[in-house]
């Protein structure tokens, strides 16, 4: 796939067939993905590729815990608040997609069954955490983005669909037992892909996107 085609078709995918990523279409991405530029060539990034029954066993642990309301310890903390044009854009996507899934914005149930939709992996074959270590300042995290932007990128291009899950990395300690990875390590985000179900209500939401005009400036 051509390079912007690659770059404009991308989206977030939220259905899944059960369908596994083949391991060598995996490999294909990694060795991809390894390319990446990072901060004097330090490469942070640390992955785990969770599939079969380890990642039905970890989305028990983690949709309990999220049904519950259990307390949350992100390694990064969440947003506190947006600016009032982030914030409105957010709001924006909040109630397009409820309405694609006909879910009115009073019904609760409806907004929970949904948010809890994370915890299963939105139904993916596989589910990817990006770690770095716990001593990584802001600029690893830069790295990190980076990463996981071409990690997106690569598996689209091989007819691998994705999202970012940052509603994963709520459960981050539980996440690091069940995983054996270092409590130290920071977990960055959660990536659940796999083939996309294009029945999906979920899938044929598209968000906005602002027009360049509204996001750079020439200065010539
Ligand atoms: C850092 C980050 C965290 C995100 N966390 C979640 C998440 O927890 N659950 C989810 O469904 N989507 C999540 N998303 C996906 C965004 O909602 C999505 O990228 C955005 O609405 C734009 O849509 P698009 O990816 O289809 O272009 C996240 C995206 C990013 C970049």
């Amino acid at each position: 796939m051509e390079a912007l085609e690659c770059i404009k078709t991308r989206y977030s995918a939220r259905g899944f067939k059960p369908k596994p990523i083949p391991r060598n279409v995996m490999n294909q991405i990694l060795e991809a993905v390894r390319n990446t530029p990072s901060y004097t060539n330090t490469q942070p990034w640390e992955v785990v590729v969770v599939s079969g029954k380890k990642k039905d066993e970890l989305s028990k642990v983690i949709f309990a815990l999220a049904k519950a309301k259990a307390p949350t310890s992100p390694d990064l903390p969440m947003p506190k608040g947006w600016p009032a044009a982030h914030d409105a854009r957010g709001h924006e996507h909040g109630a397009r997609r409820l309405a694609t899934l006909g879910i009115e914005r009073g019904d609760e149930a409806g907004r929970e069954n949904l948010r809890l939709l994370n915890f299963e992996f939105y139904g993916a074959p596989c589910v990817v955490f990006l770690f770095m270590d716990g001593s990584l300042e802001e600029w690893s995290i830069f790295d990190m983005g980076l990463f996981a932007q071409n990690f997106i990128l690569a598996a689209h291009s091989q007819g691998v669909e994705s999202v970012l899950q940052a509603s994963l990395t709520n459960y981050a300690p539980q996440i690091k037992k069940f995983l054996g990875v270092a409590e130290s390590k920071k977990l960055i985000i959660g990536i659940s892909l796999g083939y996309p179900d294009n029945e999906a209500k979920l899938n044929k939401y598209r968000s906005l996107k602002q027009k360049p005009a509204e996001f750079t400036k020439w200065c010539e």
